[in-house]
């Protein structure tokens, strides 16, 4: 029988609750497919931080490190000033992991309302590959004559070829896998970076060209891509992009798959330790009333799946998820408009499995 050790961090708000349903519907897939999990919760969040002051000790890291993946519900508490949790917990995780890889799949699944006018599923279906380790978050930069008329602040966009190359070659590799439309769409902003954009133009363009001949490669800026997420999200199979950049298109990429109720991602390191995470943030004032829509986690537990090589079993999580939402029983995606509670859209979706 496969093993796998998971670290649980099920964090603030409506965490807990997303990530129960997550872990029930895992539960019942590895339970088909001969897979055991073990389980380790740990408390890292905004609660820890206000009883002890620490957010995520190095010791925390190390506990972590010896996981096979780590699944997280979320991070974010109302009473800690905003800056802390993010940085303390998730980025300094996906730093001292080195996650490189922010997979965030915008897929609009059947009976699933878009704002998008006269598109479906068969129009809305790629992949963000958001390079997840560089750029303007590793915080490289400075500030002087802070609170004078004169301040002074900069914060640098620095790349690495390396860090550049690993990354456009996981987006190359996953286009491949997918075998959608074999299209890879760089998306950067080289009309003005003229600096760090023509590197990723340049690595996206020799490692296309040497290693992936089956791959189309295109390129957007960044503007005119949130345009044509918008206008004709058909054109895309795979985009990949810097930190930054995806961090803000994941945002509209969530909308216009139906919010941030479906909305999955993953921290991947290829290598290493993964952590996966419905992308939605903590809800605060929906916890504890069962009606937080834990569909965004139950796609990262299948995403997880995947990334661990248990690719059927993952497969058999999206198919479910897909039946659910094609029955037309969820009346929506939002929190307290499902037309059910949280348990029982976990329960609904086991229930297909
Ligand atoms: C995300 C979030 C984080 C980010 C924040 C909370 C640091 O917005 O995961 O997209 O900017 O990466
Ligand atoms: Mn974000």
């Amino acid at each position: 029988m496969k093993n796998y050790n998971i670290a649980l961090m099920p964090g603030d708000g409506t965490g807990p609750e997303v990530l129960d349903e997550g872990v029930k519907v895992l539960d019942a897939v590895c339970a088909k497919f001969g897979v055991k999990m073990n389980y380790t919760s740990y408390d890292f969040g905004g609660e820890r931080y206000m009883k002890t002051g620490e957010t995520l000790p190095d010791s925390g890291v190390e506990e972590l490190k010896k996981h096979d993946a780590i699944f997280l519900g979320a991070i974010g508490h109302p009473d800690v000033k905003p800056g802390i949790l993010e940085l303390g917990i998730l980025l300094k995780l996906r730093f001292a992991l080195d996650q490189y890889i922010n997979l965030r799949p915008v897929k609009l699944y059947p009976n699933v309302e878009t704002p998008l006018k006269d598109k479906g599923p068969e129009h809305i279906d790629f992949v963000v590959v958001r390079e997840n380790s560089g750029g303007i978050y590793t915080g490289m930069g400075g500030a002087t004559m802070v609170g004078t008329q004169n301040e002074i602040a900069t914060q640098v966009m620095c790349y690495s070829r390396p860090v550049v190359e690993r990354c456009i070659r996981y987006a190359y590799d996953l286009t491949r896998k997918r075998n959608k439309k074999n299209l890879l769409t760089l998306v950067h902003k080289c009309n003005v970076l003229t600096n760090v954009g023509d590197l990723w133009v340049r690595t996206h363009q020799e490692v296309g060209d040497a290693d992936y001949k089956d791959i189309k490669q295109d390129y957007n800026h960044v503007d005119a891509c949130t345009m044509w997420m918008v206008k004709s999200p058909e054109f895309y199979d795979v985009i990949v992009t810097s930190n930054l950049f995806g961090d803000i298109i994941t945002d509209l990429g969530a909308m216009i798959q139906g919010g941030m109720g479906i909305a999955a991602g993953g921290n991947i390191n290829p290598e290493g330790v993964s952590m996966f995470e419905p992308i939605g943030g903590s809800a605060p004032k929906y916890t504890g009333q069962n009606i937080i829509n834990p569909m965004a986690a139950i796609c990262s537990a299948a995403m997880m799946l995947d990334t661990l090589g248990e690719t059927e079993a993952a497969a058999v999580i999206d198919k479910a998820v897909n039946d659910a939402l094609a029955s037309g029983k969820i009346k929506s995606l939002s929190a307290g408009r499902m037309g059910m509670s949280t348990t029982e859209v976990g329960d609904f979706v086991v229930s297909l499995i």
